[in-house]
């Protein structure tokens, strides 16, 4: 008999998030989705709404907008009033950028290059705002939603592996630089996706408005599912044990409307006619790998891992540059405004700490 669960889903009025709210709700979920727009999380709740009252569960969404850290804010606590506790929370909703290189970036009110801030900064805030909700539950799970193009951050980004970024030990002969020279977890790295407003607020160095101008929105967009892994792996290993973290790829999804950026000629062509390639994934099936992680037995049994093309799987070497993905960390908190991400009972022994008590305990 299937327990129900109630799954939160960022992005879940479209393309894959939608169809795994479908899905979800079919095999007897609870789903809440968050959407930016009232009027089309109302639509999607509306299709939505005949498949949770054939299975006898609920559908509903929760408003935010993930370019703003006020409104994700404000979104988590109707939220956390609504439902006091939550048993998945899958941060799914994404955007690539049609930007290319020479454009000037597109910043939110926040200050931060838009990708970064949708993709990751807000979905690292909404967690640790929705914390007290998952450790609620008796075995609660945050799923990331990432994507195989989180292998081409540094090729995307050459120069940058000389930085905090890159693999210990690599000896790969560095490509011509096209894109940033600094490490891909720096704070100078972060502070190139600011406005040089923001930056200087913060007491930052400005970034010469040339610097910001350099990446195209595929650049950004593989760095932010880069940064989805880093956060996913060091949450895992922060999180107790009543909550695990795990990363999905969906595989190439070509049906959804993540290309929305692109020109129209593009995108009507990317939508119709790449489904038809032989390695592209249909919708129902790239949702079907992101529910598995959420609710299937054995992906609820591991913690910290990568999945796709529906099975465990190993990510990139730089996904697993434990001291990149603290540093990310770090800047994240600090972007966000978060001074303890976890409640402080929940916060795990560092190291440090343990090796600090054992010796104590030696010399008494
Ligand atoms: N499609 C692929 O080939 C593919 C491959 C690998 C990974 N992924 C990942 O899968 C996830 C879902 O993407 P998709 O392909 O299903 O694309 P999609 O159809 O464009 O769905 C993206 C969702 O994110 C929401 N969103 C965008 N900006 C937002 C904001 N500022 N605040 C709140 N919600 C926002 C969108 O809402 P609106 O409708 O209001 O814009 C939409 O519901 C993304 O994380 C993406 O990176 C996709």
């Amino acid at each position: 008999m299937v327990v129900a669960q109630r799954v939160l889903i960022t992005g879940g009025n479209s393309g894959i998030g939608f169809e795994a709210a479908r899905q979800l709700l079919q095999l007897g979920h609870h789903v809440v989705i968050a959407c930016r727009d009232a009027g089309k999380a109302q639509k999607a709740v509306e299709a939505l709404a005949p498949v949770a009252k054939a299975s006898g569960v609920s559908v509903d969404s929760a408003l935010m907008d993930l370019t703003s850290f006020a409104s994700v804010r404000d979104g988590a606590a109707k939220l956390l009033a609504r439902h006091p506790r939550l048993d998945v929370m899958v941060c799914n909703a994404g955007v690539m950028s049609g930007t290319r290189g020479f454009a000037a970036p597109q910043l939110t009110a926040d200050g931060y290059e838009t990708t970064l801030q949708v993709n990751h900064l807000s979905h690292f805030l909404l967690v640790h705002l929705l914390l007290p909700a998952l450790l609620a539950s008796p075995a609660a799970r945050v799923v990331v939603v990432s994507s195989e193009l989180h292998r081409k951050a540094l090729a995307e980004a050459p120069a940058a592996a000389a930085g905090a970024g890159s693999t210990p030990g690599s000896t790969a002969a560095p490509a011509a630089p096209k894109g940033p020279d600094v490490g891909l977890a720096t704070p100078e790295w972060l502070t190139r996706l600011r406005s040089p407003s923001a930056a200087t607020a913060a007491g930052a160095a400005a970034v010469p408005a040339a610097e910001s101008k350099r990446l195209s929105g595929m650049q950004l967009y593989c760095i932010s599912k880069l940064y989805n892994l880093w956060f996913a792996f060091h949450l895992a290993s922060l999180l107790p044990s009543n909550v695990t973290c795990n990363a999905v790829s969906p595989g190439w999804v070509p049906g959804t409307a993540l290309g929305r950026g692109a020109p129209w000629l593009v995108r009507v062509l990317y939508q119709t006619l790449c489904p038809l390639i032989p390695f592209a994934v249909s919708v129902p099936e790239g949702a079907r790998r992101v529910v598995s992680v959420c609710v299937g037995a054995d992906e609820g049994a591991v913690r910290g891992r990568y999945f796709a093309r529906g099975a465990q799987s190993d990510s990139s070497s730089e996904s697993l540059d434990t001291a990149a993905a603290a540093e990310l960390w770090k800047l994240s908190m600090q972007a966000t405004g978060v001074e303890e991400y976890l409640p402080p009972q929940q916060q795990p022994q560092g190291l440090q700490q343990q090796q600090e008590q054992k010796e104590q305990e030696q010399q008494q």
